[in-house]
C-alpha cells in the first residue's frame, strides 16, 4: 500500500508538471493497471481467508464511509448558484484556485447533511440493527472478526463530522488539483472525481477512528464501481446520454 500511495504521488506529480491531456491520461492509465494489480492480489488473499469476510468488509466498508457519500451528493443540492469558495480569484498560474464548482453554501449544507444523515444511520443501526444481529448467531460471528468490531465500536458523533467535512475537503483538493491541469469546471477526469471525497474522508478520519487496509482498500474500489453502475442503470433509464 506505501508503494501505491509513492507511485500514486509521483504520478501526480508527473501528471502536473506535462501540460499535454495525453500524458495526463498516460498517468491515469497507469495508476489505473497499478491499482487493479494490487487489488487483484488483496481480493485473492482474502478469498482465500473466506468468502464471507469480503461481504461483511463491504457491509462495514458502505456503513462506515455513509457520511461522506451524504456530504458529497448533498453538496451539489446545496451548493446551486451558490457563492464560491475562491471568491472568483485566481492561482499563481492565472486560473481559478479552484472554480465556480466549490461553493460555501455547498461546502457547508453538505457537511451539516453528512452530519444530521450520518449521526441518525448511527442511531439506528447502533439501537436497533445491531442488538438484533447479535441475537442472530451466524451474524455474530462474522461481526466477532476484532477488526470490524474495532471499527464499528470507534465511530462517534465526531467521526461522522470528520467523514463528511473530509469528504467535502478532498472534492476541493480534487478541483484544486483539475485547476492545476487547466482543466475546466466539470471536465471528468477518471478516478479523481469519483475518489477525492472518500480519500478526504479516509485520510482526515485515519486521524480519528480505527479501520483495517481491507475497509480502506473495498472503500477505494467499490465507489468506483458504485459510481459505474449508477450511471449505466440511469442510461438504461433515458436519465443520462452517456454510459459513463
Ligand atoms: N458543489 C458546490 N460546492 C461544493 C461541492 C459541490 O456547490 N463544495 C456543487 C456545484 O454546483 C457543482 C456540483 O455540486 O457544480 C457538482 O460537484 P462536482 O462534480 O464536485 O463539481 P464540478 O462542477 O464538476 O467542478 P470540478 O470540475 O471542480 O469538479
Ligand atoms: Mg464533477
Amino acid at each position: 500500500m506505501v508503494i501505491v500511495n509513492k507511485v500514486m504521488c509521483w504520478c501526480s506529480l508527473m501528471a502536473l508538471k506535462f501540460k499535454k491531456r495525453s500524458s495526463v491520461i498516460a498517468t491515469y492509465i497507469l495508476i489505473t493497471i497499478i491499482l487493479l494489480a494490487s487489488y487483484y492480489l488483496i481480493a485473492l488473499y482474502a478469498f482465500a481467508l473466506t468468502h464471507t469476510l469480503i461481504i461483511t468488509s463491504i457491509i462495514v466498508s458502505l456503513y462506515i464511509i455513509s457520511p461522506a457519500y451524504v456530504s458529497n451528493g448533498f453538496a451539489v443540492l446545496f451548493g446551486r448558484n451558490g457563492h464560491p469558495i475562491d471568491g472568483g480569484r485566481n492561482f499563481f498560474d492565472n486560473n481559478r484556485i479552484l472554480g465556480d464548482g466549490k461553493t460555501i453554501e455547498g461546502f457547508i449544507g453538505g457537511t451539516a447533511s453528512g452530519f444530521i444523515i450520518g449521526y441518525s444511520l448511527y442511531f439506528i443501526v447502533t439501537n436497533i440493527i445491531l442488538p438484533s444481529l447479535i441475537e442472530n448467531q451466524t451474524y455474530l460471528n462474522l461481526l466477532q472478526q476484532q477488526s470490524f468490531l474495532d471499527t464499528l465500536s470507534s465511530i462517534s458523533y465526531l467521526t461522522i463530522f470528520v467523514l463528511s467535512i473530509g469528504a467535502l475537503l478532498g472534492d476541493l483538493m480534487g478541483s484544486f488539483l483539475k485547476r492545476r491541469l487547466k482543466l475546466d469546471r466539470g471536465e471528468p477526469v477518471l478516478f479523481l472525481d469519483q475518489l477525492d471525497f472518500v480519500l478526504g474522508a479516509l485520510i482526515l478520519g485515519f486521524f480519528f477512528m480505527k479501520f483495517n487496509l481491507l475497509i480502506f482498500l473495498t472503500i477505494t474500489f467499490i465507489t468506483p464501481a458504485i459510481h459505474f453502475i449508477s450511471n449505466v442503470i440511469a442510461n438504461l433509464l433515458h436519465l443520462k446520454k452517456e454510459p459513463w
